[in-house]
């Protein structure tokens, strides 16, 4: 099969960190020169609150854009106890925002304005589901006596299950899965219910970040799982079913503070995250169903047109992706999966 290509539909990112300032102009091209549009996380410091903040936001990303670029950042809002319900669906209405975030208090980076009290929160999630706009939601209980590994399952059913019993209506994207449960809840959640996946979840384990040495440039949240959940998750993706589509969470930080005595979580996946889910879709037989992952389900989720554009894929020998990308913020190392990748974006 060397010397294969696969031609798709572009490809769109349903979960992307950019940041900002030197940080975003240093990681931006690695997005826009792989996918058509994606869904801009709301996390920055001080966090993008308002519509107005989103607008000034999005600003930014395109005065950043390679020239020529035709990268469209869909942008966000992050969901505090204090959001203005007249406030989303304002910005709902005009086009400009495409879903709200809703971040646990203390559950990841710059998440500390985020929500203790789902109760206070109802009114937004209300206007939500009357005006159908989705609610991106990263799923992990915060409670320090509940494991780390536990996170992910035990917020399915003490907050995201009763959320959506009580909201019908709402639209919900269960962002960067990890597991087997979320998987079988996804699969059963109806047209209603959606959930990304990262390109680290579908090809490593925990031990990948942790036997035989600490791999912090695998650290993200949530964390890596036992290895029995990761074909949970390809097989998801896999699948054909459209409730499952890529969100890449790729979130840069500078080398510096991944290799650190208390390292910031996230995988800068962007410059490969294509070439990487190939590899992991051949791997599984299922190159067919790529496009679908990739390009399609999500925009359908959403509720936008697909890309008319293609790009090409082709395999080869193992590809040695860049190590580093150089930002004004200092150098982000590039997530490298550990094994061969012979995939690599050909045009
Ligand atoms: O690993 C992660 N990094 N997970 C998140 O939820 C946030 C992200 C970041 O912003 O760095
Ligand atoms: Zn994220």
């Amino acid at each position: 099969m060397s010397g294969a290509t696969l031609t798709i539909r572009r490809p769109d990112d349903w979960h992307l960190h950019l940041r900002d300032g030197a940080m975003m102009e240093g990681v931006l091209p690695c997005s826009a020169a792989h996918f058509a549009r994606a869904i801009i996380m709301p996390n920055l410091s001080p966090p993008v609150v308002t519509a107005h903040d989103a607008a000034s936001y999005r600003d930014r990303i395109l005065a950043a854009l390679p020239k020529g670029s035709e990268f469209e950042p869909l942008m966000t809002l992050y969901l505090t106890e204090n959001t203005d319900p007249a406030d989303v669906k304002a910005a709902a209405d005009s086009g400009l925002v495409k879903a709200v975030k809703l971040y646990p208090a203390g559950a990841t980076t710059n998440s500390a304005d985020g929500v203790r009290d789902f109760d206070r929160i109802r009114g937004v999630l209300e206007v939500m589901a009357e005006t159908r706009l989705p609610l991106c939601v990263h799923g992990e209980v915060t409670r320090p006596e509940v494991d780390i590994f536990d996170r992910e399952a035990v917020f399915i059913d003490e907050v995201l299950d009763p959320i959506r019993r009580r909201t019908p209506g709402l639209r919900v994207v269960m962002e960067h899965i990890t597991t087997a449960e979320a998987v079988a809840y996804a699969t059963d959640g109806g047209g209603d219910l959606g959930a990304t996946i990262t390109v680290q979840h579908l090809m490593l384990d925990r031990n990948d970040m942790l036997a035989g040495g600490i791999r912090p440039h695998f650290y993200c949240l949530p964390i890596l799982k036992r290895g029995t959940h990761r074909p949970a998750l390809v097989k998801a993706a896999t699948s054909g079913n459209p409730a499952f589509f890529l969100g890449t969470d790729s979130a840069p930080h500078a080398t510096a503070a991944k290799e650190s005595a208390c390292g910031c979580a996230g995988c800068f996946t962007a410059p490969v995250a294509l070439a990487c889910l190939a590899e992991v879709f051949d791997t599984a037989a299922a190159l067919d169903r790529l496009e679908g992952f990739a390009s399609k389900h999500g925009a359908s989720f959403y509720g936008l047109p697909l890309n008319d554009a293609k790009i090409t894929l082709r395999k080869g020998d193992p590809v040695e992706f860049p190590r580093l990308v150089q930002t004004g913020d200092g150098p982000v190392t590039v997530f490298d999966p550990g094994k061969p990748v012979h995939w690599r974006v050909a045009s």
